[in-house]
């Protein structure tokens, strides 16, 4: 295993061009450490479409504002490589800051309207961070492919984007959102949470799942739909809501009624075929974010 773990930029690259040149296709897991089974998820995915993967861990300064939790992130690198031995990815990579983002390092990446929006109007650098990050990670480790997870499901808006305006040779993967029995989605910030916050948070995906019935029982109106999430969230003390938005699954606009079938399936064929896992498409996508204290918890699901 200690082989397989890589810190330098050049070597990485090296490595993973040779791989090219035998003709593999290399699939690249980026994240940001802390891993739970959202990520091993996703590197199984990536295992099963590529024949040489790489999941890089790297806790990414640009993307925290000063306010936010960069200097607490959880950094937990040997548990990290115990639960990746099973898997047996073909490397991992470790960068370091200093070596990411050297002295005199200026260039960032500014995606559009998408990072505007909802993440990107709590969090105005957030989105700048990330693309800049993952332009930086996909080109260091050649891929070909890059798998992301739905649960940050602007961040996959955003970077599909960036890929198709930068003309990026690299399929960009959306896999599900893993969650725990009881339905809170899996993240590395819900270790912050304390025994009651965890049970009021059940919260957001209860009220992810009551959107999904009231669409399936008519209701259309997206005033019903997000007063209905609401309600359920404000049962909820301890949670401050920062955003219910239920959006166009494509542009992330707002939506004021959720359109019968929002898209043409020939022509959006392309952007769903890595995120869906049958022929239907989204009609809308409901995204949340809400504070438990210090704790921010976002979730989201798509609606049929
Ligand atoms: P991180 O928060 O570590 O997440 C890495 C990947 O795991 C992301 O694509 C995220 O959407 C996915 N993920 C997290 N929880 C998940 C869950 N419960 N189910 C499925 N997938 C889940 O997102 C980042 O890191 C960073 O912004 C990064 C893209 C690495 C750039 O720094």
């Amino acid at each position: 295993m200690e082989h397989r773990i890589i810190d330098d930029l050049g070597a990485m690259q090296q490595k993973t061009l040779a791989q090219k040149r035998f003709g593999k296709r290399i699939g690249v897991v980026p994240t940001m450490g802390a891993l739970h089974e959202g990520h091993l998820s996703i590197v199984r995915r990536a295992k099963a479409e590529c024949d040489f993967v790489v999941v890089t861990i790297f806790v990414n300064p640009v993307q925290f504002a000063p306010t936010e939790d960069f200097d607490k992130y959880p950094r937990t690198l040997e548990h990290d490589l115990e639960l990746l031995k099973p898997l047996n990815v073909d490397l991992i990579f470790t960068p370091t800051e200093k070596n990411m983002y050297p002295a005199g390092y200026d260039t960032f990446v500014e995606a559009g309207s998408l990072t505007k929006r909802l993440e990107g109007e709590c969090r105005p650098s957030h989105f700048r961070g990330v693309t800049t990050v993952v332009l930086k990670l996909l080109n260091i480790t050649s891929a070909d492919a890059a798998f992301f997870g739905q649960k940050d499901y602007q961040q996959y808006c955003v970077v599909r984007k960036m890929a198709a305006d930068f003309n990026l040779p690299v399929d960009i993967f959306a896999c599900p959102i893993i969650r725990e029995s009881d339905g809170l989605a899996l993240s590395s910030r819900n270790r912050y949470l304390s025994s009651e916050e965890r049970t009021q948070a059940l919260a957001l995906s209860q009220g992810l799942k009551r959107s999904q019935c009231m669409l399936e029982a008519g209701v259309a109106d997206v005033k019903k739909i997000r007063r209905e999430i609401q309600a359920i969230i404000e049962t909820s003390p301890l949670a401050e809501i920062e955003y219910i938005a239920i959006a166009d699954p494509l542009t992330l606009e707002e939506l004021t009624v959720i359109p019968n079938n929002s898209h043409n399936i020939a022509s959006q064929r392309h952007f769903w075929r890595y995120i869906l896992p049958e022929n239907q498409l989204p009609r809308a996508v409901v995204l949340l974010a809400v504070r438990f204290g210090k704790t921010r918890l976002i979730d989201n699901c798509l609606l049929y």
